[in-house]
């Protein structure tokens, strides 16, 4: 998969969500599907998206004793997404759970990606309601590194993350990076932002955007402005 820009659909029901992705027409973007939509309409909305031809990001993000988080998984492994994801602060075994859960039988499975920090948390917030005292990038790397060794596809992490991730998990290592803002636009609970040009130069191979496309007046304009932007 190359790079591209992913819509946080979080929406609170199935009519928001496909009256939302009637607008784009005959374009398909990637639809990543949160606990919001997930929780309100359960697998048969992600059945129904990707029967409509989107790729999709069922970001659930799982976090649990290992056993629960792989059985868990072994069921979203049925519902044929292309990328899941799990809290790395759930520990090296339960990522290497998560996996084990999420392969079928015939070997295949989706991308497994891995939420270091998440980009509404900063330093100060880390060390205060976490106890966690070390500076924020090294904890990101350090769960990022935790994830590559455990086996898993990349991280979700802030776009300003991006380039260092790659350098100590390779490469290949994913950066899905949300906390994407347009320049001058509203950044609402978000902490670690930067625009899609900006998550382009410093090497993110996915953006996730929410409110900069669905509360836009235009989405479809302000998606085609994302994917000019991040992958143009
Ligand atoms: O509206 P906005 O662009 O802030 O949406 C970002 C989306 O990415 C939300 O659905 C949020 O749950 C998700 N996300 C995040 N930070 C992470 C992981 C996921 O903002 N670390």
């Amino acid at each position: 998969m190359g790079k591209d820009v992913i819509v946080a659909c979080d929406f609170d029901s199935k009519e928001k969500t496909l009256a939302f992705l009637d607008k784009f027409q005959g374009e398909k973007p990637f639809v990543k599907i949160g606990m919001e939509l997930y929780y309100a309409e359960g697998p048969a909305i992600v059945k129904e998206i990707k029967a409509r031809g989107h790729k999709i990001f069922l970001d659930l993000k799982l976090h649990d004793i290992p056993t629960t988080v792989k059985k868990a998984m072994a069921v979203l492994s049925g519902l044929d997404v292309d990328i899941c994801n799990l809290h790395a602060a759930g520990t090296s075994r339960m990522m290497e759970a998560a996996l084990e859960g999420l392969t079928r039988p015939d070997g295949t499975r989706p991308l497994l990606i891995a939420v270091t920090q998440l980009t509404s948390t900063d330093e100060e917030i880390m060390k205060r309601d976490l106890l966690i005292d070390q500076p924020l990038d090294k904890v990101v790397m350090h769960y990022a590194k935790n994830a590559a060794d455990a086996g898993l596809d990349g991280v979700v992490c802030s776009p300003l993350e991006a380039g260092k991730v790659h350098e100590v998990c390779g490469k290949q290592f994913l950066t899905v990076t949300p906390g994407v803002r347009f320049a001058g636009g509203d950044v609402g609970d978000q902490k670690r932002v930067t625009t899609p040009e900006k998550a382009k130069e410093l090497g993110s191979d996915y953006i996730v955007v929410g409110r900069p496309i669905t509360a836009a007046e235009d989405p479809v304009a302000a998606w085609k402005r994302c994917v000019a932007e991040f992958c143009d």
